[in-house]
């Protein structure tokens, strides 16, 4: 049955974690894969994730299943988190997934079920899932314009233009914060007219948060989702416990649907469980688990809350630190946009040729298209950066 499968492509981000494991040299530098490092280069467990998790192993008395939508104090802490202080709280209805990645699939589905037909619109360029994810569904995928490569900002006239073409068959999927690729956020006043195009046109947004306390804190980081959960009768949000809590490997996400009534959500939940049932069933425990223990938790969630705004404020950091370094180096102020930037990553406009030179003459590993890690670099690591590309004429 096998032989006659084709090789299957490589996932061009998870390869060069494999490629960049293997090079011997010991100045490598990994710019690649999408986790927060700390000024030692390690991706630690947070202590208030290490604080619930030992709770968590003294007090569970059982292993027995949990139930199709997952750990449900995990999922009312987790909406509260992203919700909070709008009405939509009240309307509601959450499924935990295995991470952001469950999230999109779910209500990928969802959309898929509820509205044959709909075309989902991606950001040109997106998180490098979203496209395969949706097409997974069966749904159509468009893009709209979004990162404008000489300013290294977004473009928002171009996208706002074609935002106002969509109408009812359409979901317009954003990234809430922190965009993967590229950096650049959209504004405030980008998020209103988003919202008032919606009620308008009858489009439907989905949100994917899935950096929330990364780019301008809790808070800050939620206030476009917030908006449009005040202003609008429906919304789909995909949101991640991978980066703001750590928790990459234990799948730890949710997907939330607000509906124009509580019925309404509960009832495209119901729908979500009953896809998840047919998935994977359920998710897995433990990284919802410690979740819900920090968030109900008045001391660990302040410790988390902590930890969390250091881990934003040493990003912000290196991005000043990498400008004055290219200042310094290049006597130019072309790499300014590090700064404006949000988030872990930020797309430098490097050429394939470029990226491959980075790889085979200095030992740094850039994803394909450009996207650097920012929050993957240490601060004794800058100085190799920017002589490497400066060599390869970045
Ligand atoms: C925009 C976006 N959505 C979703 C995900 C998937 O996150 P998770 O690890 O929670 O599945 C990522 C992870 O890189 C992402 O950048």
């Amino acid at each position: 049955m096998f032989e006659q499968l084709d090789p299957p492509a490589e996932d061009p981000i998870l390869s060069l974690t494999v490629a960049y494991r293997d090079d011997p040299r010991d100045d490598k530098l990994d710019l690649g894969i999408g986790v927060y490092r700390n000024a030692a280069g390690a991706t630690p467990v947070m202590a208030a994730v290490r604080e619930a998790a030992l709770r968590i192993a003294e007090e569970q008395d059982s292993k027995s299943y949990v139930g199709l939508a997952g750990n449900e104090a995990f999922n009312q802490a987790l909406t509260s988190l992203l919700l909070s202080g709008t009405p939509a709280l009240d309307r509601a209805a959450t499924i935990q997934t295995p991470g952001a990645s469950g999230a999109l699939r779910m209500l990928g589905e969802l959309i898929a079920y509820a509205r044959p037909g709909a075309r989902v619109w991606i950001s040109r360029p997106s998180y490098v899932n979203h496209q395969p994810v949706m097409e997974a569904c069966g749904l159509e995928v468009r893009e709209y314009p979004y990162f404008d490569p000489d300013s290294k900002r977004v473009d928002e006239a171009a996208m706002l233009a074609q935002v106002a073409e969509l109408g009812p068959e359409d979901v317009l999927l954003l990234h809430g914060c922190c965009h993967n690729p590229t950096g650049a956020d959209i504004s405030w006043e980008s998020w209103q007219a988003i919202a008032d195009m919606a009620e308008r046109q009858g489009f439907l947004p989905f949100v994917d948060l899935a950096y929330q306390g990364f780019g301008d804190g809790l808070e800050g980081d939620a206030r476009g989702l917030r908006h449009l959960a005040e202003r609008l009768p429906e919304l789909l949000i995909a949101t991640s416990c991978s980066k703001n809590f750590g928790l990459y490997r234990e799948r730890t996400g949710a997907a939330i649907v607000i509906g124009e009534s509580l019925a309404h959500a509960q009832r495209a939940k119901g729908h979500m469980q009953r896809i998840a049932r047919a998935t994977y069933t359920m998710p897995p425990d433990h990284g919802a688990a410690i979740v819900a223990r920090v968030l109900n938790d008045d001391s660990l969630t302040q410790q988390w809350r902590d930890e969390l705004d250091g881990m934003q404020q040493r990003i912000v950091r290196l991005r000043q630190q990498l400008v004055t370094a290219f200042r310094d180096a290049s006597d130019s102020d072309r790499f300014d946009y590090f700064a404006s930037h949000r988030g872990m990553f930020s797309v430098t406009g490097l050429s394939n040729e470029q990226i491959a030179h980075l790889r085979q003459d200095h030992g740094v590993y850039v994803v394909g298209g450009g996207r650097v890690n920012v929050a993957g670099l240490s601060e004794s690591r800058i100085d190799k950066l920017v002589e490497a590309f400066l060599a390869v004429g970045a």
